[in-house]
């Protein structure tokens, strides 16, 4: 059974927590929690911080999983300025963002090099999470499920399993307080999953499609209530603990009523 994952992404904010103070958005006994809470909920919990904070992130946090932005395509090499998929978890990373909409726009990453990149993560042990998303005028020009399907098609590796997570971030919705109706993610979620189930049908039901997009506490348990929505890919509200635990109880709250669903149905019940 496939199990929710809510990741945080910091994108270029925040530095080292100070033990005195939350003027950073997360204080020491807010990591401790969440690191506490993580041990018991029945969902992933990570944080994809700036690279230069996964090894500090780990150290305090060992119970969540932590995420690196990007990664490059080649284990090594002369890439200055760049870090590969095996520095990453070097470091204390066990996942990485590929292909967020900010990196497809500002580093021009077309769906192959983000391919490689997800490809290059999973050689690493790394879960790589492959970011897709339509612009507003596609949506509005109605051409949002082609050109999802379209970016996934190019992006995903070859061989897919549930360490692939994809992360559908309607690019409109993002850090603009505008979310995706129900009804839009539920059909675009809908159509993600089914074209997994093409692609790899053994995979395809145990792997996680995560929403993003102004993702916040006022609208985590209407969108983890869909059905092929496993958990979201927060931005904004993941710099501050008391924006991010309250979408992390609302997936443990979902997975907790998923899991006994799975297991009645088991039962026959
Ligand atoms: P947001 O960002 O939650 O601030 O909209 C999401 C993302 O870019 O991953």
């Amino acid at each position: 059974m496939r199990r929710m994952l809510v990741a945080g992404n910091w994108k270029m904010n925040r530095r080292p927590i100070k033990e005195d103070g939350t003027e950073d958005g997360w204080s020491m006994p807010e990591v401790r929690s969440l690191n506490e809470r993580a041990r018991h909920i029945p969902i992933d919990v990570a944080i994809c911080p700036p690279a230069t904070l996964i090894d500090y992130w780990h150290g305090v946090a060992p119970a969540i999983g932590i995420g690196g932005q990007d990664c490059h395509d080649q284990p090594s090499g002369a890439y200055t300025g760049w870090l590969s998929a095996e520095m990453l978890r070097d470091a204390g990373a066990s996942l990485v963002i590929v292909g967020h909409s900010e990196r497809r726009a500002g580093a021009f990453e077309s769906d192959a090099v983000v391919r490689a990149k997800a490809m290059a993560a999973l050689d690493a042990g790394l879960r790589p999470i492959i970011c897709v998303g339509e612009s507003a005028d596609v949506r509005q020009a109605g051409g949002h499920i082609a050109h999802v399907l379209a970016q996934l098609n190019g992006s995903l590796p070859n061989e897919l399993n549930d360490n692939v997570v994809i992360a559908y971030e309607p690019i409109w919705a993002i850090g603009t307080g505008k979310t995706a109706t129900p009804a839009d993610v539920a059909e675009m979620h809908g159509a993600i999953r089914t074209h997994l189930r093409d692609r790899a049908p053994d995979a395809a039901d145990d792997m996680a499609i995560l929403y993003g997009g102004s993702v916040n506490a006022g609208n985590a348990a209407d969108l983890f209530a869909i059905a092929d929505v496993d958990g979201a890919l927060v931005g904004g509200a993941s710099l501050k603990a008391a924006s991010f635990m309250p979408i992390v109880e609302a997936a443990a709250a979902e997975g907790a009523a998923r899991h006994a669903s799975a297991m009645s149905q088991r039962r026959g019940g």
